[in-house]
């Protein structure tokens, strides 16, 4: 299993590609299952998640191939519409061939994705969606079997108890593409990355409309054609890249980054004392100071998102004075807390909240990665740390980050990947 050795302390300055959204991907590939004819997706980051569920479509008669970071796909045949617990338990966002399959093939059987690191994670928003358009829902040796000769549109209100779902809303929003009469969807995702699917759905002749916001009204359409399409760029990654910069007290120049997707966290960063500046098509982050304390709650879209929480709490570790940090999408995303302590991180956890008091120095340790973010976490502590830290079981920051290591290599840093 791959590991991380990184030498602390480097400041990074430079300049970095940042790729594809990969949550923005993730369904884009599943929406390529409801189409009529090729696609070609630009911009998709060749990242584990992608290659996890390109090997998933084709199972399901999907030819995939990749060039550079472009991938095409094109439906061959539909006599398989089966993904199997083994791929799905790799990945989550499996659950995203669920509405599209059922929408144009009748009938779907999808493994019930377990739990994960970051909490128990659900789907029967999912459920519920599909359901109240008329698809008959069942639940056979752990798998869920949907079918349905035609769904038919209806108004479904998509909130839970931690607010909109972002897989949830894109299921159903592509399942009522192909669907009898026009579907509204009520407490929807905001998400840029349900918009850019919207955006590759309409592309293939759908009808959507106020995707982005928390009405979504789908108009079905009898067929819909292959197209080409240019995946949005990775906010996460971006953000994460700020904070690298933050930590080293270093200068980062990123190409294409959307600040307009970015509101919540460049805000945020501005506070606590990270220069964030547009340029050249994308933006420069820079630090020359201690960082202050803040506070600060995950929301949905356009709130701050969880998926940067475990890297903004790195950063905090080293500000000055007290930070409250508050998860409201999972609240038991707080595996990283234990890893940061071992570098001396002063973190007490109280249910959903993480209370940080900021110390001078992290210390390099042994540390152990647990799931996708919280490695990005560990990665920037140890560069931001006195020494050496080994970060253990790499591969799930694969699944998120393409070549972060070289990215962060190319800017100064000094991180080795080995087979431990
Ligand atoms: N929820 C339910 N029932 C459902 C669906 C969701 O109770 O049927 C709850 C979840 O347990 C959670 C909240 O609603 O508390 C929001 O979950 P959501 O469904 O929005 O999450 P998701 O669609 O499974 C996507 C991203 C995640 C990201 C979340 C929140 C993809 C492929 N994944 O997950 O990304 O954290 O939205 O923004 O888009 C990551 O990239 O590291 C990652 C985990």
């Amino acid at each position: 299993m791959d590991q991380f050795v990184i030498e602390g302390g480097q400041r990074l300055k430079g300049r970095v590609e940042i790729g594809g959204s990969k949550n923005a991907t993730l369904p884009i590939l599943a929406a390529t299952l409801l189409a009529q004819g090729p696609c070609r997706i630009e911009s998709a980051p060749d990242l584990e998640d992608v290659t996890h569920l390109t090997q998933l479509l084709n199972e399901l008669g999907v030819e995939t191939q990749r060039q550079g970071d472009v991938l095409t796909t094109n439906v061959v045949t539909e006599t398989n519409s089966h993904a199997r617990y083994d791929l799905v338990r790799k990945m989550r966002a499996s659950i995203c061939v669920l509405g599209p399959l059922v929408a144009k093939r009748g009938y779907a059987r999808v493994a019930m994705p377990g739990g994960c690191a970051i909490g128990s994670r659900p789907v029967d928003i999912h459920l519920r969606g599909l359901a109240a358009m008329g698809a008959k829902i069942e639940l056979v040796e752990g798998d869920i079997v949907a079918s349905c000769k035609k769904l038919k549109g209806n108004e479904i209100f998509l909130g839970g108890p931690f607010g909109s779902t972002v897989t949830g809303t894109a299921n159903v929003m592509m399942a009522a593409t192909l669907a009898e009469g026009t579907t509204v969807i009520e407490c929807a995702a905001c998400e840029p990355e349900v918009q850019d699917l919207a955006n590759f759905l309409n592309e293939m002749g759908a009808k959507i409309t106020g995707a982005g916001g928390p009405r979504v009204t789908i108009e079905g359409v009898e067929a819909l054609h292959g197209v080409k399409h240019r995946v949005i760029p990775d906010r996460i990654e971006a953000g994460t890249f700020m904070i690298a910069a933050a930590i080293t007290n270093g200068e980062i120049e990123m190409s294409q980054v959307r600040l307009d997707h970015m509101m919540a966290v460049v805000d945020k960063l501005r506070q606590i004392g990270v220069v964030v500046e547009k340029s050249n098509g994308g933006a420069v982050a820079f630090c020359n100071r201690r960082i202050m304390a803040t506070d600060v709650t995950t929301q949905p879209y356009p709130g701050f998102p969880t998926d940067l929480q475990a890297q903004l709490m790195t950063l905090l570790c080293l500000a000055d004075g007290n930070s409250v940090i508050t998860e409201k999408i999972y609240p038991d995303r707080f595996l990283h807390v234990a890893e940061l302590g071992r570098m001396g991180a002063n973190i007490r956890k109280e249910g959903p909240t993480a209370i940080v008091t900021g110390i001078k120095n992290l210390i390099g340790a042994p540390v152990m990665a647990s799931d996708l973010r919280a490695s990005a976490a560990l990665v920037l502590a140890g560069l931001g740390a006195d020494g050496k830290t080994t970060i253990n079981r790499v591969y799930h920051i694969d699944r998120g980050y393409e070549k972060i290591e070289c990215k962060l290599n190319a800017i100064g840093g000094k991180i080795e990947r080995s087979d431990a």
